[in-house]
């Protein structure tokens, strides 16, 4: 991978042989599941519970059946054969149609449970994750960072915005039963409620160069009163929403949109969650990926009523500060303005 030589780290190797002796979150044990730790999960387990028994049901009656009449209809049974069905439509439309209705129904279900990982719950918290190889950086509204590891408190509506700063990651936590890819250029978010208190194996889960396997983590469920104290430690550093601010103006922002500016731009207060109306006549809800995309591809959306004045920030603006102003954005008010900042 180009330039992946100079940002290599070394393998953990003392970390790596921490986590095999104790087989984190694992207990040595045997288990056919991962712990269940968020709410998806029980989503999850209970759709392939039922999944596993109707298969499990329709192929047991299949075999069942299978042997009853190899053995009943074999060439020297006594068995009548005198008036022997020669079709039977009413059969056919049932095997049919009871088979499509189980799939539907399987279908529906699960793309309900899908769907609910891209809806963020009201009041979800946002956490930022940035992919690299090979590591994980993590960063809280509030400012503070972690790598490979995520903290979270137990019962709070969690939303990740994640992108990447090379290739094609995927931030997966099998307790969570969550897997999303994490792809350069673009956000990609997951929505869910950590269930119960813990250590929660953190993986890779896309090939994405050498040192691939070595991409994990841990994910630490807290107590909410735990994690409030949690979050206050560590350097003091300024929120994601005052580093945001300070960006909004180094990078001029604040000289177009400005309610004062002589400029005629989108005034940007509130704008996380507003409905966004565009010149080519669609509206669309302004989310963490429309901001995104209006700073780095500011002729994709343009906004009704207004010039396609604005230069593309491409190239020039880190990640991790474009994560800030969108904190700082949301921070104005608006229809997502729910994090603690
Ligand atoms: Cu990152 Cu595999």
């Amino acid at each position: 991978m180009p330039g992946a030589a100079g940002c290599a780290r070394p393998v953990d190797v003392a970390r790596t042989q921490e986590w095999q002796a104790e087989g984190r979150g694992m207990n040595g044990a045997f288990h056919l599941l991962p712990p269940s730790a968020s709410d998806a999960a029980g989503r999850y387990d209970t759709l392939m519970l039922v999944e596993f028994l109707v298969t499990g049901f329709v192929a047991l009656g299949v075999a069942f059946m299978i042997v009853y009449f190899s053995v009943r209809y074999r060439r020297d049974s006594d068995a009548d054969r005198s008036a022997a069905p020669a079709g039977g439509r009413k059969l056919e439309i049932a095997w049919i149609a009871i088979p499509l209705l189980l799939f539907l129904c399987a279908f529906a279900w699960a793309a309900y449970d899908y769907a609910r990982l891209y809806r963020d719950p009201p009041g979800a918290m946002p956490v930022f994750v940035v992919a690299k190889q090979w590591m994980w950086k993590l960063e809280h509204a509030n400012g503070r960072r972690e790598i490979d590891e995520l903290h979270l408190p137990l019962g709070q509506p969690v939303k990740l915005v994640m992108t990447s700063q090379d290739v094609i990651h995927s931030f997966y936590v099998p307790a969570f039963r969550i897997k999303q890819d994490v792809v350069p250029g673009r956000y990609t978010t997951i929505s869910f409620t950590p269930t119960e208190a813990g250590e929660f194996h953190l993986f890779c889960a896309e090939y994405c160069g050498t040192e691939h396997a070595a991409m994990r983590g841990r994910v630490v469920v807290m107590r909410p009163d735990q994690f409030a104290a949690w979050l206050q430690q560590g350097d003091a550093r300024e929120g994601m929403a005052a580093r945001g601010f300070a960006l909004y103006r180094r990078y001029g922002c604040s000289g177009c949109h400005e309610a004062q500016s002589s400029v005629h731009a989108p005034d940007l207060h509130g704008l996380l969650g507003r409905t966004v109306h565009l010149q080519d006549g669609r509206s669309l809800v302004a989310d963490e990926a429309y901001v995104r995309d209006s700073v780095l591809l500011p002729k994709k959306e343009v906004v009704a009523g207004y010039a396609p004045i604005m230069p593309s920030f491409a190239g020039q603006i880190a990640e991790e500060d474009l994560l800030a102003i969108i904190e700082y954005l949301r921070s104005t008010g608006g229809g997502d303005a729910r994090a603690g900042h």
